[in-house]
Formats: C-alpha cells, sequence, structure tokens
C-alpha cells in the first residue's frame, strides 16, 4: 500500500499518518506547554484515571488565560468529572437508548438513497457534499427533533468553529484568543437555537431526544434549560464532523488497499472491521485533552498538577507496541482495541449511532457504485485542525 498520508499530502505535524515514531511516549512541548502522550497503554491509563486526570480543562485554561467561560459547559459532558458526569451520563441514557438509535436504521438508509439520487448518473461525485455532511446532520437534527431544513445554519456555526488550525496551548496569543472568543460566539448561537427548541418542548411534549432530555430524571432531578441545550449542542456538534469524517476516510482507505475494497465489496459482513479499522488508521478525533489535579509519574516522566496533557490517540492508534504493522491499513485486525472513540467514562456516546450510519451509508454507497476511485485530478482536502484527521472534500471517480 502506498502511504496514503504521503500520496495525498496530510498534514506532517500528524507525524504518526506518515509512518513515524515519537521521539517519546511523554514528552513536554516547551512551545505549548503541553505535556503530549503518544503511547497506546499510557493514554489508558489517563483515561480510565478521571480523578487524577480530569477532563475539566476550561479550569486551568480559563485561570492561565485570565478568561471567565461563564456557564458555556454546563452541562458538557466533556468537560466533567465524577460523580457529576456520572449523572448526566445516567440522565442522558434514559433518553439516548440503544433501541433509539436502532430504530434509526431503516430512515438512515433512505436518506442515503434520497441524497445518492441527487448525484445518480454522474461520473465524479465529491462525496461530502453529496452525502457524508449531510446524512449525519439531518440524522441527529431529527433525532433532537430540530428542523434538518436548518442545517445550513448550524453548518455555517459548526464549520467556523472546526475549520480553524489552531494548536492547542497552555498560553493563547491574542489571535488564539479571538479564535476562541469567536467559538464561543458561535456556540451561544447554538445553545440559543436549541434552548429555543427546548423551551418549547417543557410545554408542548413530542417524541424526540430533547423531550427526553428535558423530562428525564434522576434521584428526583432534571437537567437545568442550561444544561439541556448545552448537552444538545455537544450531540449536534459530535453527531456532524466526526462521523462525516468516518465515511469519508474509510472511502479513502479503501482507495488504497484495492484488495479490502474488493473484498468487502464481496463480503458486506465485513464492513464492521473495516470502519474500526479505518478509526484506528485515521482517527477523526486525534486528540483529546485532560489535566492534572495532582503530581504524576507517567512513562518515567513527572508531570506537575495543574498541568495540561494533551492524549494523542491518533498516534496511540498506531503503538507498534500493541498493533502489528501499525501503519497497514488491516480489516482482519483481530482484535483492533483502537481508542478512536476514547475510553473510560467519557467513552462516545455517539459511538453506536456512528457505526450504524457508516455501515449502512457504505454499504449502500458500494451497491450503488461498483467503482470509487479518488480522483488524482481533484485531490483530498483535509481539516485544518492539528486534533482532527478527516477528509474536508473527497471527489471520487465512479467509472
Ligand atoms: C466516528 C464518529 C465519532 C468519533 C470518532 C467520536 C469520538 C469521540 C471521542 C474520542 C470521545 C471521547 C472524548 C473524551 O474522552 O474526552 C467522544 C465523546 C463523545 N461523543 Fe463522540 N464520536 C463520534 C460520533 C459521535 C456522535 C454521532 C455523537 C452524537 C450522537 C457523539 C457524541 C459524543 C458525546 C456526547 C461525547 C461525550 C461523552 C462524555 O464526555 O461522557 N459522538 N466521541
Amino acid at each position: 500500500m502506498t502511504n496514503l498520508a504521503a500520496k495525498w499530502g496530510m498534514d506532517e505535524s500528524h507525524f504518526w499518518l506518515h509512518g513515524q515514531e515519537p521521539q517519546e511516549i511523554v514528552r513536554f512541548d516547551e512551545q505549548t506547554g503541553l505535556w503530549n502522550v503518544y503511547g497506546h497503554a499510557e493514554t489508558l491509563r489517563i483515561l480510565e484515571d478521571p480523578t487524577t486526570f480530569s477532563s475539566n480543562t476550561a479550569r486551568v485554561f480559563a485561570a492561565d488565560n485570565d478568561m471567565d467561560f461563564g456557564d458555556a459547559f454546563a452541562g458538557n459532558p466533556t468537560q466533567m468529572d465524577p460523580p457529576f458526569h456520572g449523572k448526566l451520563r445516567r440522565l442522558v441514557s434514559r433518553a439516548f437508548t440503544p433501541k433509539t438509535v436502532a430504530d434509526l436504521a431503516p430512515r438512515i438508509a433512505a436518506l442515503t438513497h434520497e441524497l445518492l439520487d441527487e448525484v445518480a448518473g454522474r461520473d465524479r461525485v465529491e462525496i461530502v457534499s453529496a452525502l457524508a455532511y449531510h446524512l449525519p446532520v439531518i440524522v441527529i437534527a431529527e433525532l433532537l427533533g430540530v428542523p434538518a431544513g436548518d442545517r445550513e445554519l448550524f453548518k455555517d456555526w459548526v464549520e467556523k468553529i472546526f475549520d480553524n488550525d489552531q494548536q492547542m496551548s497552555v498560553k493563547q496569543t491574542e489571535e488564539q484568543r479571538r479564535e476562541i472568543e469567536e467559538g464561543l460566539e458561535l456556540s451561544r448561537k447554538l445553545h440559543d437555537y436549541l434552548r429555543g427548541h427546548a423551551d418549547e418542548r417543557r410545554h408542548t411534549p413530542r417524541q424526540d431526544l430533547l423531550t427526553g432530555l428535558v423530562e428525564a430524571e434522576v434521584d428526583g432531578e432534571r437537567l437545568t434549560p442550561t444544561e439541556v441545550a448545552n448537552f444538545a449542542n455537544v450531540l449536534l456538534i459530535g453527531g456532524h464532523v466526526t462521523t462525516t469524517m468516518l465515511m469519508g476516510n474509510t472511502l479513502l482507505c479503501l482507495d488504497a488497499e484495492p484488495d479490502a475494497d474488493a473484498r468487502v465489496r464481496a463480503d458486506r459482513s465485513l464492513l464492521p472491521s473495516v470502519i474500526e479499522e479505518s478509526l484506528r488508521y485515521l482517527t477523526p478525533f486525534a486528540s483529546l485533552y485532560r489535566v492534572t489535579t495532582t503530581d504524576v509519574e507517567i512513562a518515567g516522566q513527572r508531570i506537575p498538577k495543574d498541568r495540561l496533557v494533551g492524549v494523542r490517540i491518533g498516534a496511540a492508534n498506531r503503538d507498534k507496541r500493541v498493533f502489528e504493522r501499525p501503519h497497514t491499513f488491516d480489516p482482519d485486525r483481530g482484535p483492533n482495541p483502537h481508542i478512536g472513540f476514547g475510553r473510560g467514562i467519557h467513552f462516545c456516546i455517539g459511538a453506536p449511532l456512528a457505526r450504524l450510519e457508516g455501515r449502512i451509508a457504505l454499504d449502500i454507497l458500494l451497491d450503488r457504485f461498483p467503482v470509487l476511485r479518488a480522483d488524482p485530478e481533484n485531490p483530498p482536502t483535509f481539516l485544518p485542525s492539528p486534533d482532527l484527521t478527516g477528509v474536508k472534500t473527497l471527489t471520487l471517480l465512479t467509472s
């Protein structure tokens, strides 16, 4: 297999995609002030110990930069620690059940066909704008109960939040601060939009996830209106870009690996393992962040209290101590203990939905297009954020 990252000019900062090893498993970066962790075992240790490695990164970030985030993160599980985090997850799991997800299968298939009908007969299809962007957004919007027709509105907000190339660092430059302020402003717009819909559900309940979040109760307690809106916000954003990247990335892997493409076309029962390997090989959320709550030693390095840790799960997913031939896309890998959906108490809530959408959409795509090849004349482009690994556009030739 040609090195996919080199072939398409993927960012050099994602050195693991270029087959390079980290200089050290845990390394302090003077420039950003971050402690970077690249190993698989070390990543698991961090993600499975929320007492020592807190998710509330906004706390130190705000203190170091003299910023005030107000209640921007209230109800945002990705910033919460135990015990509140567990309570929120329990509330949400009342509304977002495995059955809620499984019941979506026919709708996902119908939407995929509808979107692909629009590009039927074309010899060249840009798959992100044709399918991979719209499908997950429509599904999550319908699930929440907000009009999918408003998606051009979210697209604008969400794209601006993700479409930046700023690197996370302890001390922010003026430009980075401005980017953060702009991101918060866009999140607030999304919050207000969702809050309006959630408030309406309090008076007029419907059969949707927003109503479920408004009504969910654990030990006699419910989510506050701000928490409902912020949580729905995370679902809407989380339900967007990530699944889009998963679909585009998987198609790019199949393009680079014609044997795997031929095999999965002939035997669709291989699709789930193709998807898992794609999550390992091109990990959409390549970095997670934590903050130390005490001095701690990891891989021989002592990290002081209150320091930001960059957990590079994209690199951990290529750790040669765990994965044989880590730089080969191999759908036969078994077991495949990748960390593409995280690990521990913050394990991705949307993983079953992302897997279902990926499987159904790819299955239908392979049925409808006997050939799908990346167009060398319109090479794929990638999201610019150093924390994401995913196609932004992918033009495919269909003959
Ligand atoms: C391929 C698609 C996806 C990938 C790669 C992905 C990845 C992740 C990862 C790595 C985490 C862990 C974050 C951490 O530990 O700090 C996470 C958490 C989360 N994801 Fe996903 N995700 C995907 C799809 C989705 C979808 C479709 C939804 C919504 C329906 C979603 C909602 C969430 C939420 C709410 C959390 C926070 C969980 C918590 O903090 O307890 N994700 N995701």
